[in-house]
């Protein structure tokens, strides 16, 4: 029950690794104050929680959205001592050389100023709180080129840059700030960037799912309570020396070529050797 008395704002409540965040919290005490735009999601998460998890329809797109998604945890609990910017999807999957300004903006909206805005209208309700923590996620994405379209990446990095600018500006509050970069996780974001119909997304999932089993090193693919278990550290007193920094819970998907940990992969050098030879018979 580490956070027993204390109040939590999730966004992206309603699926993967929100709800889990969500539910993990509560169980250990918080109340938790959920936002998502998809309102029968986030009203069943609400339904089965005795109470502990309260959800409000929140787009964080939209700025006032959010300050209403913050006063309302405020003015239910009196202040917030966990905010987890978390909600995202996708984006515009364009390559660099075709993105519409529109599309660009959008995603940026959705997964970069989401999260400034986060912060800029939760911290007036943290200020004074002991062990008052943010925890943002990025993704495995923001470290390299290969996990998602460009615009999502670049969006990521800069939430991993935000986490460290606003670790330093809020400092002087005693609000530390770190992001989580998961690697492939078992969640709906894939189905969803797909557009696949919710009635058709378990189906979809089994596939998408099936896929993370084999991805990284740690076999078996990442769930999203592995995230959550890292947002509770994070926004625990156990990290209480923590700040300004990312943690990765990728399974190992970063860890560098495939052949580096799967025995059956071909080494990259052997597929050169081979494209070399192929090339000069
Ligand atoms: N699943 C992965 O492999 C993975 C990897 C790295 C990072 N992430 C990040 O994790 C976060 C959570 O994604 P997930 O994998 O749990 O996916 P998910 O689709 O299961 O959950 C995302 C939630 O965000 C909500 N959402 C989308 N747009 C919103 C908006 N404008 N306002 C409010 N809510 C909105 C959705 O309704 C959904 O409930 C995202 O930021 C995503 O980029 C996921």
């Amino acid at each position: 029950m580490r956070f027993a008395g204390k109040t939590a704002v999730v966004t992206g409540a309603a699926s993967g690794i929100g709800k889990a965040t969500c539910l993990r919290l509560a169980e250990e005490g918080a109340t938790v104050i959920a936002g998502d735009i998809d309102e029968e999601g986030g009203s069943e998460l609400a339904a089965t929680s005795n109470g502990k998890i309260i959800f409000k329809r929140t787009d964080v797109c939209n700025v006032d959205d959010i300050k209403a998604l913050m006063d309302l945890a405020a003015q239910k609990t009196g202040g917030i001592d966990i905010v987890f910017n978390n909600a995202g999807a996708v984006g515009d999957r364009a390559p660099i050389d075709e993105i519409s300004p529109e599309g660009w903006d959008r995603t940026m909206d959705l997964l970069l100023r989401s999260v400034a805005m986060g912060i800029r209208y939760a911290v007036p309700h943290m200020k004074g709180r002991p062990g008052a923590s943010i925890v943002n996620t990025a993704s495995v994405a923001a470290l390299g080129a290969g996990y998602s379209p460009s615009a999502y990446a670049v969006a990521k990095i800069g939430v991993l840059h935000l986490s460290k600018m606003a670790a330093a500006e809020l400092a002087k509050f005693d609000i530390r700030v770190n992001a989580i970069c998961p690697g492939f996780i078992k969640t709906n974001i894939f189905a969803s960037a797909l557009e696949v119909p919710r009635e058709n997304r378990d189906a979809a999932n089994v596939v998408i799912h099936e896929v993370a089993n084999q991805a990284q090193p740690v076999k078996g693919g990442g769930n999203p309570e592995d995230i959550a278990s890292m947002v509770a550290y994070l926004a625990s007193n156990e990290a209480r020396f923590i700040t300004g920094t990312h943690m990765v819970v990728d399974g190992g998907i970063t860890i560098g070529p495939r052949h580096s940990w799967d025995e059956n992969a071909p080494a990259m050098f052997d597929s050169v050797q081979n494209f070399v030879g192929a090339a000069q018979e």
